[in-house]
């Protein structure tokens, strides 16, 4: 890894700080809430990341299950080369077998060489459509984007980052956090300009977008893995791996249940420093249901119909 003594300049100049969820602070950008931590991997990646046609990219907004899709992704298209008993998913972190570029290969104003990666190289972020980088776009490599309905995402999300705070600090009150995050104010938020940047390309694109749902995912995972994930992919099941369960045997093998069962996923950090233990919760659909009061729910659900449903998007009432 070569390490640049350029940071990029920024385009514009960053308009203000909010503190209001204490682990992360996020500065605006462009009309998304950035996390000032990761500001400079973001400029750095925007600027220097070089996509190939061949290239797929994994994003999200954070807590809609990046961990579940890299692992099934790694695993549905590195199925050849590797085998269940000696699978690197049994010994390392799915973070680490799909990078975020942002977060991690462009952080610290590192250059990172990607250049001999087998084809098709996995990579993940979680920026709005509207800032990733413009190679991404121009290369037309392939784009997978994965949502979770508002509700869960942002319990996900108020666990994930009240975690990230010191022992002895409290913390953020739900309320608090609650309004920022229906305010737009959250990492790479606002949600629902993050979800509909990535919405309008795949209607537009949908043969280079694939756009997923973790209800819908959580749902069917066969369907999903088999009918949308390995044929985007570029690598479709064949009758005979069909005949003998290995979509089946992905999907439990990439299982909540079986990544958490795993020593690797129980200790440890990522690139980025988070605790891999972190990433895995409850995962379940409809946990909101045992955090978020009726009015907090019903905001939640009127903002996602005023937003979204006119653009034709909307989310399985899950936890009702
Ligand atoms: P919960 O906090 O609701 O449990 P991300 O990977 O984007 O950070 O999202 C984390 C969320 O995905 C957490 O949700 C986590 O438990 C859930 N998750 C992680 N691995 C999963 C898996 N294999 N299947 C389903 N959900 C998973």
């Amino acid at each position: 890894m070569a390490t640049s003594n350029i940071v990029p300049e920024l385009e514009e100049p960053l308009s203000s700080i909010e503190k209001g969820w204490k682990s992360t602070h996020l500065t605006q950008y462009q009309g998304f809430w950035l996390p000032l931590k990761f500001l400079s991997g973001i400029m750095a990646c925007r600027e220097r990341f070089e996509a190939c046609k061949d290239d797929i990219i994994l994003n999200t907004t954070p807590k809609s299950g990046t961990t579940w899709l890299k692992a099934l992704t790694f695993t549905i298209s590195n199925r050849a080369r590797h085998d269940f008993h000696n699978h690197p998913l049994l010994t390392t972190n799915p973070h680490a077998l799909v990078p975020f570029l942002e977060l991690e290969l462009y952080a610290d104003e590192q250059i990172p060489d990607l250049t001999n990666l087998p084809s098709p190289r996995l990579f993940s972020l979680h920026l709005p459509y509207e800032l990733l980088p413009t190679s991404i776009i121009e290369s037309n490599c392939r784009i997978i984007y994965l949502c979770r309905n508002p509700k869960d995402t942002f319990v996900s999300l108020w666990h994930f980052l009240n975690n990230l705070l010191p022992e002895d600090e409290p913390p953020v009150p739900m309320e608090e956090a609650f309004e920022l995050f229906h305010g737009g104010i959250s990492p790479v938020g606002p949600f629902w300009e993050h979800l509909l940047g990535y919405w309008k390309a795949s209607l537009e694109r949908p043969e280079r977008i694939l756009f997923m749902k973790y209800e819908e995912l959580k749902e069917d995972p066969t369907f999903h893995c088999r009918r949308r994930l390995a044929e985007f992919l570029g690598f479709p099941f064949s009758i005979e791996e069909e005949r003998q369960g290995l979509v089946e045997k992905i999907e439990r093998f990439c299982s909540f249940e079986s990544l958490t069962s795993l020593e690797v996923n129980k200790s440890g950090k990522t690139r980025h420093g988070m605790p891999n233990k972190n990433f895995f919760r409850r995962g379940i659909a409809g946990d909101w249901k045992n955090h978020l009061t009726a009015e907090m729910s019903e905001k939640l659900d009127q903002l996602s119909q005023q937003k979204l449903e006119a653009f034709g998007l909307t989310f399985k009432d899950v936890g009702k």
